[in-house]
């Protein structure tokens, strides 16, 4: 009796504090707690870690978000961004856990050297955002039992459910098609009305200043409710409540969304038992198109695609959005291979940069795959990622003022495959002014003067 006491004081204090492999806490962090474990991954591994905030909840909490790369504060030319969003319906709690217990476990293989880790460090500056919606977080932990489960704390503390809250850019898009209008970086087409949209709850107006500034490339957002990866579109194009709506790139979205569900166990599992009983939800290989699930105007993971480079999923990590803590190990457990895999897809397609005859880089050009009818565009040092699966494909890079250059790409699975563009300035009809310039240049060298 009394060994057997001492055996469960000993195995609750032992998995109450570190877990043995991993020296990961398994418990739900609050809002300080949550600070304090990023502040801790910082002093852990300084050098590759950067802590800092896109901004503040409508109570005034910072949206926290870990950097973690070997250049720490930089975008370095050529190398891809990826990032991961957590919590944003506060009382989908195991996203915003997962995140954090991601953030110790990439600092702590990367100090014991694991080459898995260092490679993807190495090459990939990657984001974590634990949570987009802390106040709803803190109202949801703040329920006794299995009330933590129900919708309190879904939206933010004015009552905005965020996944709702962007610019519906899809309506866009869904014209366009008819048109043949843009079909990328649709933002700006609606940029006036969003600034001063007071519906924008200000978690969403700071996540859109931050998925615009920095050149993204991938991306996952974590919820719960369910066990899925779900990709584009979220909203169905004729307004029914739910339809397969390919987007484009459906092949490498239904190939970024199987990467994730693969390696999770549960996720992967045909005969998982579904987790609402009365559901009829087809999934397949733990995937789904968002729109066949369900219509989402205004979520996220559209207006990511539709507003800049960045590819997003959906992900739903668990049946119970707030479940006991004493099952969170188990969740890292089913995740972690799915969450660094996901990361290392970011490696994939073509890749490269797009300069002028003399080399400089041209930012903002356009980088076309025929076929495809989403174009993406090069960041401020020229480069650019185009995530593609496997396969033959004709790519051009365009600019305005220079020729248009168009070549013939063979694309492995990973890693991206390199392809530099170089594009001519297009001649100039020479103005007078142009002409006296450049013979007064000749005449100042010839004479030396
Ligand atoms: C390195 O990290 C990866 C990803 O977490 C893991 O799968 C692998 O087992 C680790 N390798 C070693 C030698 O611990
Ligand atoms: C499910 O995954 C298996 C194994 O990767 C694949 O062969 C199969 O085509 C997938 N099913 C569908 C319907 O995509
Ligand atoms: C980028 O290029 C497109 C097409 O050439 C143009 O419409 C857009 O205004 C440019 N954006 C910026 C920020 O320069
Ligand atoms: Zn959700």
């Amino acid at each position: 009796m009394k060994a057997a006491l001492i055996s469960v004081v000993v195995l609750l204090s032992s998995c109450a504090c570190r877990d043995a492999d991993d020296g990961l806490s398994f418990a739900y962090h609050r809002y300080p707690q949550l600070r304090q474990a990023l502040i801790g991954v910082w002093l852990q591994c300084p050098h590759i870690t950067r802590l800092y905030s896109l901004g503040r909840s409508s109570q005034g909490r910072q949206l926290l978000a870990m950097e973690i790369s070997d250049r720490p504060g930089l975008h370095e030319a050529g190398e891809p961004e990826f990032k991961f969003v957590g919590n944003m319906h506060g009382n989908e709690a195991v996203g915003r856990e997962l995140l954090i217990y991601l953030a110790q476990h990439l600092c702590s293989e990367y100090q014991r050297g694991n080459n898995t880790i260092l490679n993807l460090i190495q090459s990939t500056r990657i984001h974590i955002l634990p949570s987009m919606n802390p106040d709803g977080f803190e109202l949801a932990a703040s329920q006794r039992g299995r009330a933590k489960d129900w919708l309190l704390g879904r939206a933010n503390a004015q009552g905005v459910d965020l996944n709702r809250n962007f610019p519906d850019l899809d309506r866009i898009v869904y014209l366009n098609e008819h048109s043949a209008g843009p079909n990328n970086h649709l933002l700006h087409l609606i940029k006036d009305r969003v600034q001063d949209d007071n519906k924008l709850a200000p978690e969403t107006k700071a996540v859109i200043k931050w998925i615009m500034e920095i050149p993204f490339v991938l991306s996952a957002n974590l919820h719960g409710g369910d066990i899925v990866a779900n990709y584009p579109y979220d909203e169905t194009r004729t307004g029914a409540d739910k339809q397969y709506t390919p987007c484009p790139d459906d092949a490498i979205f239904k190939s970024l969304a199987e990467a994730y569900a693969s390696n999770n166990p549960i996720m992967s599992n045909p005969h998982r038992p579904p987790c609402d009983m009365e559901g009829d939800d087809k999934f397949v290989n733990g995937t789904t198109n968002g729109a066949a699930w369900y219509s989402v105007p205004g979520g996220m993971q559209d207006f990511n695609y539709l507003s800049t480079n960045c590819f997003e999923i959906t992900v739903e990590l668990s049946c119970e959005k707030f479940p006991p803590a004493s099952h969170l190990k188990g969740y890292w457990l089913d995740n972690k291979a799915s969450l660094i895999n996901y990361i290392q897809q970011v490696h994939r397609g073509i890749k490269g940069f797009v300069t002028d005859s003399e080399g400089h880089p041209i930012a903002n050009a356009t980088i076309s795959v025929k076929g495809i009818s989403h174009d993406i565009t090069t960041a401020e040092d020229g480069d650019y990622w185009r995530l593609l699966v496997p396969g033959e494909y004709q790519v051009t890079a365009s600019a305005p003022g220079y020729e248009t250059v168009t070549r013939k790409v063979g694309v492995p699975h990973n890693p991206a495959q390199k392809v530099d563009f170089q594009l001519k300035n297009l001649q100039q009809k020479d103005t007078e002014e142009q002409q006296l310039e450049r013979w007064w240049k000749m005449m100042s060298e010839t004479l030396n003067f």
